[in-house]
């Protein structure tokens, strides 16, 4: 016989704090079994949740593990989550700058899925580079650089690691209640004063329609603020590759331009905007500041970014303009699927990534372009993957006239 929370759910009846609160540890202590977390899932996914219930899910989750503290610390606390995005390596410029700032970052990230990269795989490009660092660490390399990109600790939100492999295995991920609550209670659980939400829509991104992506948008303001968060949200397009690359080492290089006050202009303007403060972050880029913090970050957390990997087996493969015209860059998602195809991404949770494969874009929209000419590099491992990958990226060339027919 169904038991009367799942009941509740399933005929869309809002479930008290407690209700959810039992739930949640449920899950965790193995009461709630797998299939009816699966079922309550659906039914949230099919039927929704109210605000009131959104946050009481997420304070249930927040609660399920241990919450990270900064004694000792000064300075305003912030952080940023994007929904992710090809090519999008906002956080590593965006971290050193607010560092820079005086602000201090403690950046818990995530790793990448299919097409969409993750900011752990870009910074374990670096050699060296660890993103297991338990409390006391994280509090070391805060108190020194100021920043820290690292993984979730065990211990922190442990519901959502349980709920969201169920989610992921029962095609339960696509809810903006669940959503909300998935990425709040991880980054209320670092003991922030502010958020700044980047939700990306368009072709590369989690959620590509626009109006889904500002109804998450609107969940996840009104749910931390709820918490006593201060958040500023950005609702970004995500139809084109940010910056010139796309994949983990390539894109730290990029950063890395970028902190040096050079890079494409995208991705320097994308930080400017989300760092709050645009004329003061600029200056922080120019003057050596925001690359100093990060250099100091890369070494705290155990990078040796002069240590470079020998590999022969590496190539690069141009892909050439079928035609001369107006070039309008790479769709997204075709330039994401052709990264991943190289190896740069994951197919399952758990699978590696090769750090040191993807795409240099070399044409930016816009430009003018003649037939013959390179529109991009295919940085690949002896080949590995890179006809699918070249195929791919073919099919995601965008001409002034629109997409080009029978590549
Ligand atoms: N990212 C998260 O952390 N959780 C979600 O549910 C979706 C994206």
């Amino acid at each position: 016989m169904i038991e009367a929370w799942l009941e509740d759910r399933r005929l869309g009846r809002e479930q008290d704090e407690a209700a959810l609160r039992g739930f949640v540890q449920g899950v965790l202590d193995g009461s709630v079994t797998r299939a009816q977390a699966a079922a309550w899932l659906a039914f949230v996914c099919l039927r929704g949740m109210s605000r009131c219930e959104t946050a009481a899910l997420t304070r249930a989750m927040l609660e399920s593990g241990e919450r990270l503290t900064w004694p000792g610390i000064e300075g305003r606390r912030l952080d940023k989550h994007s929904t992710g995005g090809v090519g999008d390596k906002v956080s590593l410029v965006l971290a050193p700058v607010w560092a820079a700032l005086g602000r201090r970052v403690p950046m818990l990230s995530g790793r990448g899925l299919g097409i969409t990269g993750g900011t752990l795989d870009k910074v374990e490009s670096i050699p060296g580079f660890r993103t297991d660092l338990d409390p006391s660490e994280l509090h070391r390399v805060l108190k020194e650089a100021g920043c820290f990109i690292s993984g979730q600790t065990e211990r922190l939100v442990p519901a959502d690691r349980v709920l969201y492999a169920l989610r992921d295995e029962t095609g339960t991920v696509a809810s903006v209640p669940l959503i909300t609550a998935s990425i709040l209670s991880k980054k209320l659980a670092e003991d922030l004063q502010e958020l700044v939400l980047d939700v990306k829509f368009g072709s590369g991104a989690f959620m590509p329609d626009r109006e889904r992506a500002a109804e998450l948008t609107d969940s996840l303001v009104e749910t931390g603020r709820a918490f006593g968060l201060e958040i500023r949200a950005f609702l970004t397009p995500m139809d084109r590759p940010l910056g010139r690359t796309v994949g983990n080492a390539l894109e730290v290089a990029e950063a890395e331009a970028a902190l040096a006050g050079e890079g494409p202009e995208d991705l320097r303007d994308l930080v400017l905007r989300l760092s709050g403060a645009p004329e003061e972050a600029a200056r922080a880029l120019d003057d050596g500041r925001a690359r100093e913090c990060w250099e100091r970050m890369v070494r705290a957390q155990g990078g040796r970014p002069e240590e470079e990997r020998r590999r022969p087996e590496l190539g690069r493969a141009p892909l050439r303009a079928p035609r001369s015209g107006r070039f309008l860059g790479f769709d997204a998602r075709a330039a994401g699927r052709a990264a991943f195809l190289l190896g740069a991404g994951r197919r399952r949770a758990g699978e590696a990534v090769d750090p040191d494969v993807g795409l240099l874009l070399e044409a930016a929209p816009g430009d003018e372009v003649s037939a013959g000419q390179p529109l991009a590099f295919l940085v690949h491992a002896g080949g590995r993957g890179l006809g699918e990958a070249r195929a791919a990226l073919e099919a995601g060339l965008l001409w002034e006239e629109g997409r080009e027919e029978g590549l």
